[in-house]
């Protein structure tokens, strides 16, 4: 009796440990059928609408999906107060927050005070080219519409068709899945720079350069053309300034060479360059990027599900999951490699702290110079000095982590920042005296409030514009957009989150 009791368990046992592996196997072959449900040669028709990849690749989906979380927004003029007398003149002293995921990237551009608020195709601030590094809807454009039709007229020109995030047509072909680069600026930046192509370069190389897609300086470039018609119009053409080199100093020669400038400062009337977001080029100058390791290692890292290998497409902050990110190379603990990481941030606040300030001080100075009578040609160094020391300063700081990607490159350009800062403070002081100001002192900045009036902002004026504009033009470009199929209304749910008081400007 006892010995059948045992043998029923016994094949109890077996038949539940046979199910398991049965069960098993059948979700590894239903993975594998998923993984092999490629689109292959038909490709995804809508391929900008990131939820038509759902099906075939529904892991990298919804990890991607995830860059929604983490949705808090940090005012980095409220943080920075020096901040909107550095930009006086330029869209970034109305508006400049914490880059946060992509999922966010297209929202925060529309809601942005930057980009102001049109009426109509034909008005606003800004030019097409503002679109650039928000969409896949941007190299359909560019393929549509031709590269020059594309980066002619206004940002609003473009509001009813680019209406999906970053998305998977950004660095993906629909076909094959393989990694692909879809705007033209890049190639030709890599070339102007004698670098290999992104057809040219390893796989290891792809996985870093489909972010510099977007992670790169550039500049709009003035480009006249005819269209079919000929009828003569200007293009203002995505560019890296590559021509020198990737270094800071091989872009600030190329920009001095064609004397170009982004605008002109409010307060000094220094010919300003304004940094965009060279993340890549600084990683290439940190230990990282010289040995090798590529963005997606530590922005993309691998996980294992099961039998399943993938590519976790949350983008965001690799010190939230180290063991995937760092923990494969390193050999430390977590802790003390986060306390490392750490440090660097400090020392990094330290001399950017101090070069603000210095520039802040200097454009007040050179503003109560000209105010006293001071001629350009006895500002003109000055001036240079600014201009210099100034795009130093931005290209460390607007490349955001390169406090961790590159920390020497980094302390070494805010050094001279500073460096070009005190230069045109010392020359300052002289001509300040010559013109009977020797006690000058200039006025506090210590608060977002006194900065923006320094800057001659009108915060609530602004505000009170986008939202109407909002009510208003955002509303019939994204009606159009859903009624023509471009767009899903239910993909940018949670991406507009300027009614829940997460925004600088509209607070509650
Ligand atoms: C099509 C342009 C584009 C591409 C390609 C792109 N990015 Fe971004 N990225 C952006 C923009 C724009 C933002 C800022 C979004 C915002 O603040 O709304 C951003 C934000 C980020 C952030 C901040 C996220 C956070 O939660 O703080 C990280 C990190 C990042 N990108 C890394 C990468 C990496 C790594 C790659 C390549 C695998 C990449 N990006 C490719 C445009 C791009
Ligand atoms: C910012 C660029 C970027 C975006 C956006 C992006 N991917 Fe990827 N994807 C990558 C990189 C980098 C890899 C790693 C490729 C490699 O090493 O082969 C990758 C890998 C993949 C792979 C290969 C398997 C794997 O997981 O490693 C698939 C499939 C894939 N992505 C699908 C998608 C889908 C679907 C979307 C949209 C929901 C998407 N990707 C969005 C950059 C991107
Ligand atoms: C060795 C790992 C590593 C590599 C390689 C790397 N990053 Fe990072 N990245 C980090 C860490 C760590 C941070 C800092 C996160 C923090 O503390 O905010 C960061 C920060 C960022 C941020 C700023 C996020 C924010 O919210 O401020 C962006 C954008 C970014 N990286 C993009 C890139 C791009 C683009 C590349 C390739 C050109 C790259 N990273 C290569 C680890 C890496
Ligand atoms: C693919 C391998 C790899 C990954 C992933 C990686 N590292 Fe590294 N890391 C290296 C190498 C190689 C060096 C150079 C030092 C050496 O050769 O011993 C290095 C150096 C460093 C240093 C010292 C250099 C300096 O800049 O002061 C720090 C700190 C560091 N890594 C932090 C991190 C963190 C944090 C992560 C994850 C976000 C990370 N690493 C991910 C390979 C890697």
């Amino acid at each position: 009796m006892i010995k059948f009791k045992l043998l029923l368990v016994g094949s109890l046992v077996a038949i539940g440990a046979m199910a398991l592996l049965a069960s098993s196997i059948n979700e590894k072959e239903k993975e594998r059928v998923e993984l092999n449900k490629a689109p292959s040669n038909a490709g995804i028709v809508g391929k900008e609408k990131s939820e038509e990849w759902a099906k075939y690749y529904p892991r990298e989906y919804d990890s991607w999906k995830k860059t929604k979380e983490g949705i808090e927004l940090t005012d980095v003029l409220a943080k920075d107060t020096q901040l909107p007398v550095l930009w006086a003149g330029y869209g970034f002293a109305k508006d400049y927050n914490k880059p946060r995921g992509h999922f966010y990237a297209l929202q925060d551009n529309i809601n942005s005070l930057r980009t102001g608020a049109p009426t109509d195709a034909k008005s606003g601030p800004m030019p097409t080219a503002c679109w650039t590094c928000k969409s896949p809807d941007v190299p359909r454009l560019i393929e549509e519409d031709g590269e020059l039709e594309y980066f002619t007229g206004k940002w609003a020109k473009y509001g009813n068709q680019v209406v999906n995030s970053i998305g998977c047509a950004n660095c993906h072909d629909d076909k094959t899945a393989q990694l692909q680069v879809r705007v033209p600026h890049l190639d030709r930046g890599l070339k102007a720079a004698g670098l290999k192509t992104f057809e040219e370069s390893t796989h290891q190389e792809k996985r870093s350069l489909v972010c510099a897609q977007c992670h790169v300086e550039y500049y709009f470039q003035k480009t006249p053309w005819k269209d079919a018609k000929g009828v003569d119009k200007t293009a203002g053409v995505v560019t890296l300034p590559w021509a020198n080199g990737t270094s800071v100093e091989g872009m600030e020669k190329y920009y001095d060479d064609i004397k170009f400038s982004d605008w002109t400062h409010k307060i000094s009337k220094t010919p300003m360059i304004k940094a965009q977001h060279p993340g890549y080029e600084l990683w290439r100058t940190g230990i990282h990027g010289q040995k090798g390791v590529s963005c997606a290692d530590c922005h993309m890292p691998y996980v294992q599900e099961g039998s399943v290998k993938y590519s976790n497409h949350q983008v965001g902050n690799p010190l939230e999951q180290m063991d995937k990110s760092c923990m494969n190379c390193h050999r430390e603990s977590e802790a003390k490699l986060k306390d490392i990481v750490a440090q660097k941030l400090v020392r990094k606040e330290f001399l950017n702290k101090i070069a603000m300030d210095n520039l802040g001080k200097a454009h007040l100075e050179t503003g109560k110079a000209m105010e006293l009578g001071a001629s350009d040609a006895e500002l003109a160094d000055i001036r240079t000095n600014l201009r210099h020391g100034q795009f130093r300063w931005d290209m460390a700081v607007a490349s955001h982590g390169s406090f961790f990607h590159a920390p020497e490159e980094t302390l070494r350009l805010l050094a001279s920042a500073n460096e070009q800062a005190q230069q045109a403070r010392i020359k300052l002081v002289k001509v300040l005296a010559k013109y009977g100001a020797m006690d000058y002192v200039a006025p506090d900045f210590d608060t977002k409030e006194k900065a923006q009036k320094l800057a001659g902002v009108n915060l609530e004026a602004l505000a009170a514009e986008k939202m109407k504009f909002k009510q208003t033009l955002e509303q019939e470009w994204k009606k159009e957009a859903i009624a023509k199929g471009r767009l899903n209304a239910s993909s940018y749910e949670g991406a507009d989150t300027i009614n829940d008081g997460k925004s600088s400007w509209n607070k509650k």
